[in-house]
């Protein structure tokens, strides 16, 4: 199917559906890189054609780690999408990025390791050496800011993510470590899915939804965070999700 896609959106934990997608159909193509980690489901959304992917799926049974981020890409791209806006969510570390918080971040340091991070894998595949200095596509997060501006919608513009390996929470130290390094954000899926999209000619731009002070990083320095705390967040900061993508 090569119909066309006007945005792919990529949902992450606390976010398994696109509210008001009409008549979605799914679609979970097998790809060269193997199975995405569940249906695309296509549909319209105020009146333009859209796809949505669960990253974690539909069910939150896939760990960051073990995601299948080429496949995903692959699977929209092969869809006909061209734009990919990534909903993360995130723990905040820096003053501005406090829970239930969306951000527009325009730079990320990759901590992961172990995963496939490349298209260039296999044998015979030409190498490729995107340029990555700027990790989000200009046009899309302007775009994406414009949309919140039109819709009222409060967004942190700009910010760096800094990728983890999970699954587990970081400690205290490792995110004093992260704020060293000038990490406002961090989550465990934004690598290699952005390079993973650059390297794929994809347009990719992420919009973070903080969940929760990170490690250490609150007003409560012994804070513990729960899953539920997480989930509450997520679904109280995603209430202006529906009015952005509309003015999207
Ligand atoms: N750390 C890493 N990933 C996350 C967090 C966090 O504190 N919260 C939500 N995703």
């Amino acid at each position: 199917m090569e119909q066309g896609i006007e945005l792919a959106v990529i949902g992450g934990t606390g976010l398994y559906q696109l509210a008001g997608l009409e008549e979605a159909e799914a679609h979970q193509p097998a790809t060269r890189y193997g199975m995405p980690s569940g249906p695309a489901r296509v549909g319209v959304l105020h009146g333009h054609r859209v796809a949505f992917l669960a990253r974690h799926g539909e069910g939150h049974s896939v760990p960051p780690h073990r995601i299948n981020y080429r496949a995903n890409l692959a699977a929209l791209q092969a869809l006909g999408a061209r734009r990919v806006l990534a909903l993360n969510t995130v723990g905040g570390i820096t003053a501005a990025y406090g829970p239930r918080v969306l951000a527009c971040p325009d730079q990320l340091i990759d901590y992961t390791w172990g995963r496939v991070s490349t298209i260039c894998e296999e044998e015979g595949r030409e190498v490729v050496h995107v340029d990555f200095g700027e990790p989000y596509d200009r046009a899309l997060r302007a775009a994406v800011l414009e949309a919140a501006r039109a819709s009222g919608t409060a967004l942190v513009d700009g910010g760096c993510y800094g990728a983890t390996q999970g699954p587990r929470l970081e400690t205290r130290a490792e995110i004093a470590r992260m704020r060293r390094d000038g990490c406002d954000l961090v989550g465990m899926t934004g690598m290699p899915e952005a390079a993973l999209a650059r390297e794929m000619g994809l347009d990719y731009a992420c919009l973070a939804i903080v969940a929760n002070w990170a490690a250490g990083a609150g007003p409560d320095p012994d804070e513990v965070i729960t899953l539920q705390d997480v989930l509450d967040n997520v679904a109280a900061a995603s209430r202006g999700l529906p009015a952005l993508l509309e003015a999207l």
